[in-house]
């Protein structure tokens, strides 16, 4: 890496991992076979995060619009992420890895939320990198999850309607479900398509986005060092004239 990169790291980066299904059929295999190929892109892109010094990786592995899919492809990635958990855990602890896991666990399967559990609880200690999951999440859903809290607040402390009613977007920020994690600086979205997909909605607002072409599962290492290397590159404004 550059120096002027090095300077310009960004501190969270986060992937739309798409492309897996369209890998797959390339290789006149079944689309689970992509999902499973793109576990091992995951791995690399951790590391590839630790050696570059990002700070925060988030990953959108499944969207509330998912749960849409045909049942078998649905139980195949759900019993992916049960397995990819365990059998990673050990080393996402002994990298210094806190994992974490984003979105509406309420229709996630016991045996999922137990695995989850277990590695948030044994890796909440770790600061080298935080690498946050989101599973069953959409970005309006997270928006709609706040507003809701937000009501009960009133409900509950009618007293505190004025405060609550007063509140600023950074208080707000805290009752979303990425609360204690910073907005991303840096979107990547692979497999061409343009598109948020109802990700990270009121946390992208100012992120940068990078589209490839390449398909998930072949983005690897160089293609995490290549994404930040144009990130630095970037020129952020945030309305202001510089
Ligand atoms: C991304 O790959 C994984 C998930 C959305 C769970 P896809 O499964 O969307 O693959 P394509 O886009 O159909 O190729
Ligand atoms: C977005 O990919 C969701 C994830 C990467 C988890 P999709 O493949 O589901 O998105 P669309 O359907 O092409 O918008
Ligand atoms: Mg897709």
């Amino acid at each position: 890496m550059s120096t002027e990169t090095i300077a310009k790291v960004p501190v969270h980066v986060s992937m739309i991992m798409d492309g897996n299904g369209r890998w797959a059929k390339e290789r006149g295999k079944e689309r689970v076979y992509g999902h499973f190929e793109g576990v091992e892109s995951v791995r690399a892109c951790v590391e590839a995060a630790i050696e570059t010094g990002v700070r925060y990786l988030s990953i959108y592995a499944f969207s509330e619009e998912n749960w849409n899919r045909p049942q078998e492809e649905v139980d195949a990635l759900m019993g992916l992420m049960v397995k990819a958990m365990a059998a990673e855990m050990d080393s996402l602890d002994k990298n210094g890895v806190r994992f974490m896991v984003i979105g509406n666990r309420e229709r996630l399967a016991p045996e999922l939320n137990a695995v989850i559990d277990s590695c948030m609880e044994r890796t909440s200690g770790n600061s080298t990198l935080t690498l946050a999951v989101l599973l069953s999440y959409s970005g309006r859903w997270d928006v709609l999850q706040a507003a809701k809290k937000m009501a009960a607040m009133i409900i509950e402390n009618p007293e505190k309607a004025d405060e609550v009613m007063n509140m600023g977007q950074e208080d707000f920020s805290m009752l979303l479900s990425t609360s204690g994690i910073p907005d991303p600086d840096l979107i990547v979205r692979t497999s061409g398509e343009c598109r948020l997909s109802n990700y990270l909605l009121w946390q992208g607002a100012y992120s940068e986005l990078l589209f490839v072409d390449t398909l998930w599962p072949d983005f690897r290492k160089e293609e995490f060092r290549m994404a930040v290397e144009s990130y630095a590159k970037r020129d952020r404004r945030y309305g202001k004239v510089k």
